[in-house]
């Protein structure tokens, strides 16, 4: 089936009610026909029918063999880190999100893995930066919010001739876009809170993997059947219904993004625009062959800090906002919010500074997002 399709109609079997809509299982256990035998369902925490009819679309549109749906995008980097050992060493894009940096840096470190960062789209610095004890590649692409793209066959490789792991974060493009462990990835995850659920009302994760019989796979399943980070059925049937229109979304979006980006290069206040459909832009050729789509962020720099600040605070359609991938136009100020913690070392080499503005374009009427942005840029 088509991603189209598979959006729609995903893997639903028809309870005896023919409910077109799947049924939201609010069951935490499950009765047990007699001694040693079972429905498939048990106990909630191991598995749901609502949730696992999330996870079985969520695997089909990866193209991998399991997926999990937890309760956040940072539970699922966290359950991705989990597979790492005292002593271990991760190589993680320079450019990500602030939170992945914190989980590492404040909460990992602690615990013996060592972390360094580096500009993944440059694959000799990447080859270089990896140890013996390097477990693990982690990466964005694009990356937040520079919009860098790293090749992904090419890490994969590079991870897998180290005895490395190489996980995508997806989150920018969703799986209608880019499918990395069809590139070679081994675990992609989501904030499933931007474009999987659309539309600002859900915070849920994803984790996808190539290999379910694989060592990882087992201790990824051991890990969350124990701990119990899973999204819960309300949720799961929430984002089922969401993925259901991520196809017509996600492009609109894109259209939208396309002519605002080229709009924002004429604005006299605004310096510097970083999208990946650009043609210009370096990483451009690289994503065309690894995505079917462009995406909808955009992030560009205007020409003073001061100007930055007085945007934010101009707009009225667009919301001043952490997050993205929702329907609704947001505006994210990257060094005060999603980067705010990230540290300033890392800030200088991504060119991250306080004239940087991240948009994260909806699917409203492309007018009316430039006319705010402009009277916004020009107030
Ligand atoms: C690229 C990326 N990955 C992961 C996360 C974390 O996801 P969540 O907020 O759902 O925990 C975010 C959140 O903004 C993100 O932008």
């Amino acid at each position: 089936m088509s991603d189209y399709t598979l959006e729609v109609h995903g893997c639903h079997h028809y309870d005896a009610t023919g409910a077109i809509s799947e049924p939201i299982y609010l069951s935490a256990t499950y009765r047990h026909p007699g001694y040693k035998q079972s429905t498939g369902f048990d106990y909630g925490r191991v598995a749901n029918p609502t949730r696992t009819e999330l996870e079985t679309v969520l695997a089909c549109l990866e193209q991998g063999e399991r997926a999990w749906a937890l309760s956040s995008g940072m539970a699922a980097i966290n359950m991705v880190f989990h597979l790492l050992n005292p002593g271990d060493h991760v190589v993680l894009s320079e450019d990500l999100y602030g939170g992945t940096v914190r989980l590492a840096n404040d909460i990992y470190k602690k615990y013996g893995v060592k972390c360094d960062y580096v500009d993944t789209a440059d694959l000799e610095k990447t080859a270089a930066a990896i140890k013996k004890e390097t477990k693990l590649l982690f990466i964005e692409t694009p990356s937040n919010p520079m919009m860098r793209v790293s090749d992904i066959r090419a890490l994969a490789k590079l991870a897998h001739e180290n005895g490395a792991l190489l996980a995508v974060d997806n989150t920018f493009l969703s799986p209608h876009f880019q499918k990395p462990l069809t590139l070679g990835a081994d675990i992609v995850v989501h904030s499933a809170t931007k474009y999987l659920c659309g539309h600002n009302d859900i915070i849920a994760g994803v984790i996808a993997i190539a290999d379910a019989q694989s060592d990882y796979g087992q201790t990824l399943d051991l890990y969350i059947k124990s701990e119990g980070p899973n999204l819960t059925p309300m949720d799961s049937w929430l984002l089922l219904r969401s993925i259901k229109t991520l196809g017509i979304r996600v492009e609109r979006q894109e259209k939208n993004a396309a002519i605002v980006a080229e709009w924002l290069k004429t604005q006299p206040n605004v310096t510097d625009v970083y999208y990946v459909g650009l043609p210009e832009h370096p990483g451009h050729e690289l994503h065309k062959s690894q995505a079917t789509g462009f995406g909808s962020m955009i992030s560009f720099k205007v020409k003073t800090p001061e100007l930055a600040v007085a945007l934010l605070g101009k707009l009225k359609l667009i919301a001043f906002a952490e997050s993205l991938g929702g329907v609704e136009s947001l505006l994210t100020y990257p060094i005060a919010q999603t980067h705010a913690e990230m540290p300033k070392e890392l800030l200088e080499r991504t060119g991250l500074d306080d004239r940087l503005l991240r948009l994260s374009i909806g699917i409203e009427d492309v007018e009316d997002i430039k006319a705010d942005l402009e009277q916004a840029l020009n107030a």
